[in-house]
C-alpha cells in the first residue's frame, strides 16, 4: 500500500471514532511487513479511563489476528497540531518495533514523519526482561 493510501485509510477512520466526551476523533492505520493493514479509531467511555486510543485499537486488532511485525503507522487527527501518539501508545508500539515510522497528520493532511525511537528515546523494551 502506498503512503497516500495508508493516510486515506487513517483519515477515513476519523468517522468511526466514538468521542462523545472529548469530541477529538483520532484515526489510525497500522501497516505490517507483509503488507497487511489494521485500522483503529478512539473509543471513549463515560468512566473516562477505559478510553482506548486509536493506535491501541489498531494494535489490538493486529495482534489478535496474529500480526506483530509492524513497519509504520499513520495517526490522523482533526486538529491544527500533528496527531502524535500519546505516551502510552508510544510504549505499546515500542514493544513491537522501535524503528517503525510514525506518520502523524493534522487537519490539513500535512504530515510529520518520525521514527518511534525518536518519539520514545531510551524506551523500555522486551530485551530488558527477556534476558536469561
Ligand atoms: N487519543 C488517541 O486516540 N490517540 C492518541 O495518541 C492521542 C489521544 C484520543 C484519546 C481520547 O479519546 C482523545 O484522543 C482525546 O485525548
Amino acid at each position: 500500500m502506498t503512503l497516500d493510501e495508508l493516510k486515506k485509510l487513517a483519515v477515513s477512520m476519523l468517522d468511526r471514532s466514538y468521542v462523545p466526551y472529548s469530541h477529538f476523533p483520532v484515526g489510525a492505520a497500522l501497516e505490517c511487513s507483509d503488507g497487511e493493514v489494521f485500522t483503529g479509531c478512539n473509543i471513549e467511555n463515560a468512566a473516562y479511563s477505559p478510553t482506548l486510543c486509536a493506535e491501541r485499537v489498531a494494535v489490538g486488532k493486529a495482534v489478535s489476528e496474529g500480526h506483530t511485525d509492524f513497519v509504520r503507522i499513520v495517526v490522523a487527527g482533526r486538529s491544527e497540531n500533528f496527531c502524535t501518539p500519546c505516551g502510552v501508545c508510544r510504549q505499546l508500539l515500542y514493544e513491537f518495533n522501535p524503528d517503525m515510522e510514525v506518520i502523524s497528520l493534522n487537519a490539513k493532511g500535512e504530515e510529520l514523519s518520525v521514527p518511534l525511537r525518536v518519539l520514545l528515546p531510551h524506551g523500555f523494551g522486551p530485551d530488558y526482561l527477556l534476558k536469561e
